[in-house]
């Protein structure tokens, strides 16, 4: 009997112990997971301190004229631009009208876009002066813009891209979250491998350029992506023919306000190169010769656009 009562007792004092066991495991878990929660949660805080919930979109203004290699070229950009989420191409053709080379490849690339055109003036395209291009075409793209997008809903940033360009689709998300101004370095251009910001504990202290460096902003049109919200302030900053090939970048940053220390490097702090100032070759035609004309009827290749 009393043997029945102690092993009882025992067995009851175990299941004590187990409890006791049991509610300190459960305590503990719910102290680790509450430790883990507010861990995650001040990274997500954090993050969202930095990173508004809304995805800015990237505006890419990109001027374009007929040469033959066009239609190459535009072709090559919207197949990178198609990588790009949240991203709206500005086309703007430099012609009299909407050519149908220009309205059928945008209406089949797959790219978001907005089509523009207008003319270079004849004056303003005569060899030899040394004028700017793309400076109309930039400014209708502007304009759009400025008639199209609402400061206070829009979020996003405007990138010039030249349809000769080469992008690498990780240059957008390099851009996406400019506050006011990005920059990144540009390969090819202005005689050098690249040209590029001098960085220093993360702020822009000068630029690594060979030609005209004593630019406030030594910089090619591919190299930097203005906030959106600067260029609907600034409603009257515009490209001018005033200004001479290779100061339309720093002379367009400086009116619209920027400041060397207000530069947000980009890419590494400006150590990789994601876009080049790549030039497409002209095409030599050759003059069909008798041989091949007796061969093909050139009439066959007439209506077959390039
Ligand atoms: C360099 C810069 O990278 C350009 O951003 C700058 O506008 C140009 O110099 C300049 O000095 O004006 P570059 O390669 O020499 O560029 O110029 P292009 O690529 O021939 O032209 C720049 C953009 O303007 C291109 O998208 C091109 O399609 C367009 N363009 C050019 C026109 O719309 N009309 C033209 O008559 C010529
Ligand atoms: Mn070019």
């Amino acid at each position: 009997m009393m043997k029945q009562v102690i092993s009882k007792y025992q067995v009851s004092m175990k299941l004590v112990r187990l409890k006791k066991l049991f509610i300190c495991c459960v305590i503990a878990m719910m102290g680790l997971t509450i430790i883990f929660m507010i861990k995650v949660t001040r990274v997500w805080v954090h993050q969202v301190q930095y990173v508004s919930p809304v995805i800015p979109t990237i505006y890419v203004i990109t001027p374009t004229y007929y040469r033959l290699e066009q239609k190459a070229d535009l072709t090559r950009m919207s197949n990178t631009l198609l990588h790009v989420h949240h991203l709206h191409w500005i086309v703007v053709e430099d012609s009299v009208e909407k050519t149908k080379l220009v309205t059928y490849f945008l209406e089949t690339c797959g790219v978001i876009n907005t089509h523009l055109n207008i003319s270079t003036p004849r004056e303003k395209r005569l060899r030899g002066t040394e004028l700017p291009r793309g400076v109309l075409q930039r400014n209708a793209g502007l304009d759009w813009i400025r008639t199209n997008l609402d400061p206070e809903v829009d979020e996003g940033v405007v990138y010039f891209a030249d349809d000769d360009n080469t992008y690498n689709r990780k240059l957008f998300e390099e851009m996406r979250y400019t506050q006011r101004v990005s920059v990144w370095p540009v390969g090819l251009v202005g005689g050098l491998k690249h040209e590029s910001p001098i960085v220093k504990n993360g702020k822009v202290k000068g630029w690594n350029a060979m030609y005209m460096p004593e630019r406030n902003f030594a910089i090619d049109m591919a190299g930097f992506g203005v906030n959106i919200n600067i260029i609907l302030n600034h409603t009257k900053t515009k490209f001018s023919y005033s200004m001479l090939p290779g100061t339309l970048e720093t002379s367009f940053l400086t009116a619209l306000g920027t400041k060397i220390q207000d530069l947000e490097p980009r890419a590494d702090g400006c150590t990789k190169v994601l876009v080049w100032h790549t030039r497409t070759e002209k095409t030599k035609i050759e003059k069909p010769k008798d041989g091949f004309l007796k061969q093909y009827k050139q009439e066959q290749f007439a209506d077959v656009e390039v």
